[in-house]
């Protein structure tokens, strides 16, 4: 068999990036331009600013992307891109790219579903994993507990009810005064704090379920703060930190482990942002590895946004007939599993 190229385009969010990944496993280039410091002094992504800034760079991060991976192009056999979900204006960027390369090129154009992206990072770490499995997918937008039948059958078990584990991280960040994007401050932070400080709420919502609660927490760690303040005490951010982090984590493993146990499956992996969270790592190994579960999750740079997962996404569903038209359109709000 030939081998297969796809270029991977992603413009979801706030980073522009392109990849250039070979048979859905080999990672010839992953060009991803960050526009973090670019809203740092916003707190958060302004989409109107990160749209004009994708418009700016994504054809110089193509370019970049089939540079650094030796191809011309020409040689790209697959044209992927993110389609959704995401903020509108920033995921037209990617698909016109995407879509003017595939016409000018003339070969097929795969319209990729991030989160499945962000499943497939896996894919890139691990040569050898294969579907079924159960995967957490925690990021700055989602928060899913996704059972992976295959490589293009998704049911997803369980999900947040308000925010994501992500927008807690970088919410809480901003009220200790950490800054932005706040997750990998507050892991860091919380490395130095204790954990069992102070007793912040856990969000269960009963036996059967799955899913997410995190506003409550958030309100919370404010509501401790504010008290704190008004008591004229002195607030310890690194126990915050490591006590915000510990109630996260801690729902975060409990479902993930009842939907591996429900699914009988033999293998759990982890994607998205906060997959790169130091304690979710290590607290999802010790206690999976305990009940013989394998645990899988990609390095910090796959985990949060990158064309390379897209890419590898893209092969997969290549490979099931999967071909977009050139009226594919950015979908802000696309449901995993829908097409
Ligand atoms: O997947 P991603 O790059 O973008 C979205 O699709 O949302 O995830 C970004 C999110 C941000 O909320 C960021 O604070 C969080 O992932 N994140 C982390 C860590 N690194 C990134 N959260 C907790 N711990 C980390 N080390
Ligand atoms: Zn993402």
């Amino acid at each position: 068999m030939s081998d297969l190229i796809v270029l991977g385009i992603e413009s979801s969010c706030d980073e522009t990036s392109a990849a250039v990944v070979k048979n859905g496993r080999v990672v010839m280039s992953n060009v991803i331009s960050s526009q973090v410091d670019l809203h740092q002094k916003f707190g958060g992504v302004v989409p109107e600013i990160a749209s004009r800034k994708h418009v700016e760079l994504i054809m110089p991060v193509i370019n970049q992307s089939l540079e650094e991976a030796g191809v011309n192009m020409h040689e790209i056999d697959v044209v992927g891109v993110t389609y959704g979900p995401g903020l509108v204006g920033a995921l037209l960027v990617g698909l016109s790219a995407a879509k003017g390369l595939a016409f000018a090129l003339n070969k097929p154009l795969v319209g990729v579903h991030h989160i499945e992206g962000h499943i497939a990072a896996n894919y890139l770490e691990h040569p050898d994993l294969e579907p079924p499995f159960i995967c957490l997918v925690a990021s700055g937008g989602h928060s899913h507990i996704v059972y992976v039948e295959s490589y293009n059958r998704f049911e997803i078990m369980g999900q947040t009810r308000d925010d994501a584990a992500g927008e807690a991280f970088d919410k809480i960040a901003r009220a200790i005064g950490l800054g932005y994007p706040g997750g990998p401050l507050v892991d860091k932070a919380a490395c130095q704090g204790n954990c069992e400080a102070i007793p912040f709420p856990r969000v269960r919502f009963g036996e059967g379920s799955m899913d997410f609660s995190f506003s409550g927490l958030k309100t919370a760690v404010l509501n401790y703060l504010h008290n704190m303040e008004q008591k004229g005490e002195k607030v310890n951010i690194e126990d915050v930190a490591a006590s915000f982090q510990q109630a996260v984590v801690d729902v975060l493993v409990e479902n993930t482990l009842k939907a591996a146990k429900l699914k009988d499956v033999k293998k759990i992996a982890l994607a998205g942002g906060v997959a790169a969270n130091s304690l979710l790592r290590n607290q999802l190994k010790s206690r999976a590895e305990k009940l013989n579960f394998g645990v899988f999750y990609p390095r910090p740079i796959l985990c949060t946004d990158n064309a390379a997962m897209i890419a590898c996404a893209a092969f997969y569903e290549y490979q099931n007939g999967s071909r977009a038209g050139l009226e594919l359109n950015a979908v802000p709000g696309l449901k995993l599993g829908e097409k």
